[in-house]
């Protein structure tokens, strides 16, 4: 299945794991890439300096293109921009914001950029800064996910823009993956598909959760790290849901978890000074990473919280990574042969998308 975006990549396969903060650690990125796709390495609640180690453990076990993600909105965007340059990372996906002179250095070492966005306007952006391709997210993905769902957002930022789509938010098999296609993008990025393989870092409790869940058990809202943000339904996602953390609590919970990552003070305060406006959000972001690490790792949702996306009712098992990207290659292969028997036969015969097996 050769497209835009496994030309662009020298990839094998058109399916990108996602940057997910806490879950996308070096082993799921190996373990994508040796399966012929692209993995992306999350380093958003990493400091510079371990996201480099982390880098370099990639390098050790596989020779393939690999991605990282850097998120805008985290104290350490700009020290992560300029330690990715330095590590001459094959290929960076920058989501919250974008840098045309961060991605023009990035082109300059031959580095391929990937803007993550969620509308239009963002979408026009990251192509005007010189992004060689968009991740667009819909409405259903897990955490940052657009207010459009992925069957019209997709189609309609096609038409929009000329770049190379990588569609995320609800792909988790290979049904998604030909519909994705059929709708103008290039490839899949699976977040929640991949956070639930074997190599993926998430506690067992939310993985378990996820397997037995159905597509309706998640919240979104604006309440848990101060961005709209899906999450899967729990005891304290639903107390969050329902009223979310005062402002002070979340700064004294935020402060707390600058101290865990190491941020210093003066960068703190330097983020307020600069940008007033978004102190709020910054301090709920902040305070986030508490509940996430008891919900991601720890596995309590009790009293944490974790993001995962409606395709979560599409996961029936926990599989190695290499597993997941075969079964959704074959499962597009028996799907697309069968759309185009259909459309051929032209006689109104029905198109019957039998479940995939996942023991195969
Ligand atoms: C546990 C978890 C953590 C995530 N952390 C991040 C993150 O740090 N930065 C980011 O841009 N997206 C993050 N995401 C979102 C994914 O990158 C991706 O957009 C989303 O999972 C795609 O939708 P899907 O879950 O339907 O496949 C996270 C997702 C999950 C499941």
């Amino acid at each position: 299945m050769k497209t835009r975006i496994t030309e662009l990549f020298g990839i094998e396969h058109p399916i990108v794991s996602s940057g997910m903060s806490k879950v996308a650690i070096p082993e799921l990125v190996i373990a994508v890439c040796e399966a012929g796709g692209l993995g992306i390495l999350a380093s958003a609640s990493l400091t510079p300096d371990e996201a480099r180690a982390s880098i370099r453990r990639i390098r050790e076990k596989t020779s393939r293109p690999f991605g990282i993600n850097i998120t805008m909105k985290t104290p350490f965007a700009a020290d992560m921009c300029r330690m990715v340059l330095e590590e001459k990372v094959p290929v960076v996906n920058m989501s919250l914001g974008r840098d045309a002179r961060f991605f023009a250095a990035v082109h300059a070492y031959g580095g391929k950029v990937v803007n993550t966005v969620t509308t239009e306007k963002h979408a026009k952006a990251g192509q005007a800064a010189g992004a060689d391709a968009l991740i667009v997210t819909g409405h259903e993905a897990a955490a940052h996910g657009g207010a459009v769902t992925s069957l019209t957002l997709i189609p309609f930022l096609r038409d929009a823009v000329d770049l190379p789509i990588i569609a995320a938010g609800g792909f988790a098999d290979g049904r998604g993956l030909v519909a994705a296609l059929a709708l103008g993008a290039d490839a899949i990025a699976m977040g929640t598909r991949f956070a639930t393989s074997l190599e993926s870092p998430l506690h067992q409790n939310i993985k378990h959760a996820a397997v037995g869940n159905s597509v309706a058990d998640t919240l979104y809202s604006v309440n848990f790290d101060g961005l709209p943000c899906r999450v899967m339904d729990g005891p304290e996602a639903r107390r969050q849901f329902k009223r979310p953390m005062t402002l002070v609590k979340a700064c004294m919970k935020a402060l707390i978890v600058s101290r865990w990552m190491k941020v210093p003070l003066s960068k703190v305060l330097r983020m307020i000074w600069e940008e007033p406006g978004e102190f709020r959000m910054r301090a709920h972001w902040g305070a986030f990473g508490i509940q996430a690490r008891r919900g991601i790792e720890q596995g309590d949702l009790e009293h944490g919280i974790s993001p995962i996306g409606q395709s979560q009712g599409l996961v029936q098992e926990v599989l190695p990574a290499a597993q997941i990207i075969r079964n959704v290659v074959q499962q597009a292969e028996e799907v697309r042969a069968r759309v185009n028997a259909s459309m051929t036969a032209g006689q109104g015969e029905t198109v019957v998308l039998r479940p995939v097996s996942h023991s195969a």
